[in-house]
């Protein structure tokens, strides 16, 4: 009996098709409000260009994917958006990311309140040695916002669907949780400061499926309070929670290789009838 018969013997579940793209309908684009505007961005490190000439939109409490093959400069496009390569030593970049009209990289932004208001979640759980409250009270307690902490650290637990798995028992340690557990734990420790923008990624590649369904769910709660961007090599995950898709490949031109922005738009297009063989042959899984 082969792995596939044994797992279709014991789960009763509707074959999926290849890539199942979640129903949903998208604002008109008149009704859209841009969180950024990409301009031009070309980023790379020392000699290495890692993306080219990167132009897209991000809009607000619409969930956007970032999708692509392994090196193709996702992750390094993700830390754009929130300054979070700034002390990677050599990295550099050209072109505008527009917040709200105001270029995150331009003199007299001050990196620091850049990633309070754009908050960023890590594939690895990464919670702090500490417990499970003062992982949540971190930042606010950086910041100062010591007023109604207690509070604050509830609401953030709520919102990130952990609460009533951890209410009885935040002082102890956050490296008491399972994974999943440890990946909301970060995500309530991101939003305890009530960022506008949270980017995402991989949050759940280092997860069961289990754990994975949970974040995809709670990514469907948080972007009616948030707008949220996410890496993924999952294109499954990519089709049932992004409302846009974003795919980036790798391009090699006179032996130099670098990331371009191959195809952007609703996640239902992108998946079903792309504009770009490349994004076709990516998401039939013909490559990548
Ligand atoms: N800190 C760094 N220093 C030097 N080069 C880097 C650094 N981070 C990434 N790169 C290079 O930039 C390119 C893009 O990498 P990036 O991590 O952004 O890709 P990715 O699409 O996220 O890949 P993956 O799917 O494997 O996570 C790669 O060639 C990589 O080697
Ligand atoms: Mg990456």
């Amino acid at each position: 009996m082969t792995e596939e018969d044994r797992v279709g013997e014991t789960v009763t579940m509707t074959r999926m098709r290849p890539v199942d793209v979640a129903e949903r309908r998208e604002a008109p684009p008149e009704a859209r409000e841009t969180v950024f505007e990409v301009r031009g961005l070309t980023a790379g490190y020392g000699q290495s260009t890692a993306i080219k000439d990167v132009e897209l939109e991000v809009y607000r409490n619409l969930i956007t994917a970032v999708i692509g093959p392994s090196g193709c400069g996702k992750s390094t496009f993700i830390r754009c958006l929130n300054r979070m390569n700034d002390d990677i030593p050599g990295f550099r970049h050209e072109g505008e990311i527009l917040y709200h009209g105001i270029d995150l990289y331009s003199d007299g932004v001050d990196p620091v309140e850049v990633r309070r208001r754009i908050g960023m979640v890590f594939q690895k759980p990464n919670p702090f040695p500490k417990t499970i409250y003062d992982n949540v009270a971190w930042a606010p307690r950086v910041l100062g916002l010591k007023k109604e902490l207690d509070e604050r650290v509830e609401r953030a637990l709520r919102a990130a669907a952990l609460w009533d798995e951890v209410k009885d028992r935040l002082k102890r340690s956050a490296f008491s949780l399972s994974g999943g557990q440890q990946q909301r734990l970060c995500i309530a420790r991101a939003i305890a400061i009530e960022p506008e923008v949270l980017l995402l990624d991989e949050p759940a590649s280092a997860l069961d499926p289990i754990a994975t369904s949970s974040i995809e769910e709670l990514m469907h709660e948080l972007k009616r309070d948030y707008t949220l961007v996410i890496v993924t090599h999952n294109m499954q995950q990519a089709a049932r929670v992004a409302d846009r898709t974003a795919f980036f490949t790798l391009e090699v031109e006179k032996s130099q290789r670098a990331g371009v922005l191959v195809e952007y738009d609703e996640t239902e297009k992108v998946f079903t009838a792309p504009s770009d063989k490349r994004t076709e042959d990516y998401v039939t899984g013909r490559f990548g």
